[in-house]
């Protein structure tokens, strides 16, 4: 190629990227406007590892921080809300777990402290919750695992909703990424959409934003960041691991509903299943009710998720991990890592412009 016409296709190439940059910007602009940030990439809460340097760096990268509430007594919550503000000033948000036995105490705490986006996670909130937020001045975010309840959730006055699918790491609904996408993303024009589990990459990205989500929620490609205090030993699983190593666990009693959760399979996946089995046995016998029986589950998967992320305990320990974590390759900044999703998104934009693909 005559070098005038190779610089004639860099400028071409040039144009096109800024265009797609353009396009970018518009796609997701009301997930901006919600969030307040430069890009539309919430980092999803992840218990013990969303503390406040993963939320802070990745808020002041320019996504969305959300910061793990999990099982977090009132006064340790307060103390990584003023951490994360120590850290950054630019907008995060929290997540709160609905089935959180001080619910009520720890909603009120973010409303006094002022944080401005609460994401609620684990179940639907009940509306006297829904009108507290929202007359204490926040913004709510909920998961809607189903298009009804998306509809429900619109209607109840939620700000934005959350769509994640079963290739997502840590607690998952039964309905994958795609589907869910299919299903909710046509019907729900009211509040901004945003699409979370077995995202890996910006094409991927782009893609959801195409199909009008207003932006992503990723977690297992945040964990191996720089900034997130996951033990190395958690961090090697992570970068070790292929897509099949993160798999599913399951419920053994029928009359127990236990919330499926994603992890890289080891011998925690297996002592999982003999405490299902002990709970489920006293709930038969009611010394339990469901939602104690429910609860206690829930709290031995929050100290399983806490031996292996502080304490690097991987075997017996729970490594929640999403599909995505193939594509987990090393550890790098969280700066990085958006970088890298933004300007593969741009590239796929590029890509598929009208014009046809960019010659080489
Ligand atoms: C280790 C781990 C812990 C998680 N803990 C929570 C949590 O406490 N609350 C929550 O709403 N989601 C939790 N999630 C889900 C993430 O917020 C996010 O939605 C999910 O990771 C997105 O899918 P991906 O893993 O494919 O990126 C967790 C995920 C992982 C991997």
């Amino acid at each position: 190629m005559p070098p005038e016409s190779a610089n004639a296709g860099r400028v071409l190439q040039g144009k096109r990227r800024e265009a797609a940059r353009a396009r970018l910007d518009a796609l997701w602009q009301r997930g901006r406007t919600l969030l307040g940030t430069r890009y539309a990439i919430l980092g999803g809460a992840m218990s013990w590892v969303s503390e406040r340097h993963l939320v802070a760096a990745i808020s002041n990268a320019g996504g969305f921080g959300v910061l793990a509430c999990g099982s977090l007594q009132p006064p340790q919550l307060a103390a990584e809300i003023a951490g994360v503000r120590a850290l950054t000033d630019q907008p995060f948000g929290v997540n709160l777990i609905v089935m959180h036995p001080e619910l009520e105490a720890l909603t009120r705490l973010c409303l006094d402290q002022g944080v401005s986006h609460i994401v609620f996670a684990g179940g639907l909130p009940s509306a006297p919750v829904l009108r507290t937020v929202r007359e204490g001045g926040a913004k709510v975010l909920c998961f809607a695992p189903t298009p009804t309840l998306a509809k429900r959730l619109v209607r109840n006055g939620v700000d934005a909703l959350i769509i994640e699918g079963a290739e997502a790491g840590g607690h998952i609904g039964p309905v994958s990424t795609s589907v869910l996408a299919q299903e909710i993303l046509p019907q729900v024009r009211e509040v901004p959409v945003f699409v979370a589990g077995g995202i890996g990459r910006g094409e991927a990205m782009a893609l959801y934003l195409l199909m009008g989500a207003s932006g992503c929620q990723l977690g297992t490609r945040f964990v191996c960041a720089h900034e997130s205090i996951a033990h190395p030993r958690f961090k090697r699983a992570f970068i070790r691991a292929t897509a099949r190593d993160a798999v599913v666990s399951t419920q053994i009693d029928p009359d127990l509903p236990v919330i499926p959760v994603r992890a890289l399979a080891n011998a925690g996946t297996q002592q999982f299943m003999e405490v299902q089995r002990d709970v489920a046995a006293r709930y038969r016998k009611q010394e339990l009710t469901q939602q104690e029986a429910q609860l206690e589950i829930e709290l031995f998967w929050a100290g399983a998720l806490r031996r292996a992320v502080i304490e690097g305990d991987v075997e017996a320990g729970s490594v929640m991990a999403g599909q995505s974590v193939g594509m987990v390759t090393a550890e790098q900044s969280t700066a990085e890592i958006i970088d890298e999703l933004v300007e593969q998104a741009i590239d796929a934009l590029a890509e598929h412009d009208s014009s046809g693909p960019v010659s080489p």
